[in-house]
């Protein structure tokens, strides 16, 4: 069984998909892998609460304690690398964890470093993805689950949706939207990722 260490910042429910499929037998994609532990870098962030009502091994490191990036990066792998199994190394997936990550820790973890971008990448990478995209006049929004590297938003893309923009959308109804694509292609992109294992 692989595990799986995810990093939030925010309300979690990409954690909670990724939660459920590894828990359901006969999910269509089944992931052979559980979920070891859940890191935030935020105390407030629902996600935590959520992964301790499931009984998940939680970690809050608060970015705001450390004097740099590096000192932040060396103690969070520190925190994930506890969870190797002797097989194999832990798949480090990013769910709304929206800390910039230094290019080192970014090259320890190649190939099993995985985000999920609310926008149909490379377009709208960065921040206000849904608003920037209205503010273009897109006809379609979506999500992209990619692997990380050093390049802010960029990396192989594992998977997509596409989320037609529906007309009177607002940010906030077009997120909702997209998100729950979200937590579709998230688990589905792990599970072909762990299957090339
Ligand atoms: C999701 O929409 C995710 O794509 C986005 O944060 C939200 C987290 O929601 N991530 C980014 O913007 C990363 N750049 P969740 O906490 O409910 O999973």
């Amino acid at each position: 069984m692989r595990n799986i260490v995810i990093l939030i910042s925010g309300s979690g429910t990409n954690l909670s998909a990724i939660v459920r499929a590894c828990r359901e037998e006969d999910w269509p994609g089944r992931l052979g892998a559980q979920v070891a532990a859940v890191v935030s870098n935020k105390a407030g962030a629902p996600g935590l609460a959520l992964a301790q009502s499931q009984g998940l091994d939680t970690h809050l490191l608060e970015h705001s304690a450390y004097p740099d990036r590096e000192a932040f990066d060396a103690d969070l792998a520190a925190v994930i690398d506890r969870y190797h199994t002797p097989q194999e190394p832990v798949l480090v997936v990013l769910a709304g964890f929206m800390r910039i990550l230094t290019p080192g820790f970014v090259d320890k973890y190649a190939g099993r470093l995985v985000n999920i971008h609310p926008s149909l990448l490379p377009a709208f990478g960065g921040l206000h993805t849904h608003q920037r995209a209205l503010d273009a006049g897109c006809k379609f929004a979506g999500a992209t689950v990619h692997l990380v590297t050093p390049e802010l938003d960029h990396g192989p893309i594992l998977e997509q949706a596409v989320v037609p923009v529906l007309p009177g959308d607002t940010a906030q109804t077009l997120a909702a939207r997209v998100l729950t694509q979200e937590h579709l292609i998230y688990p589905r992109a792990l599970a072909k990722l762990l299957s090339k294992k």
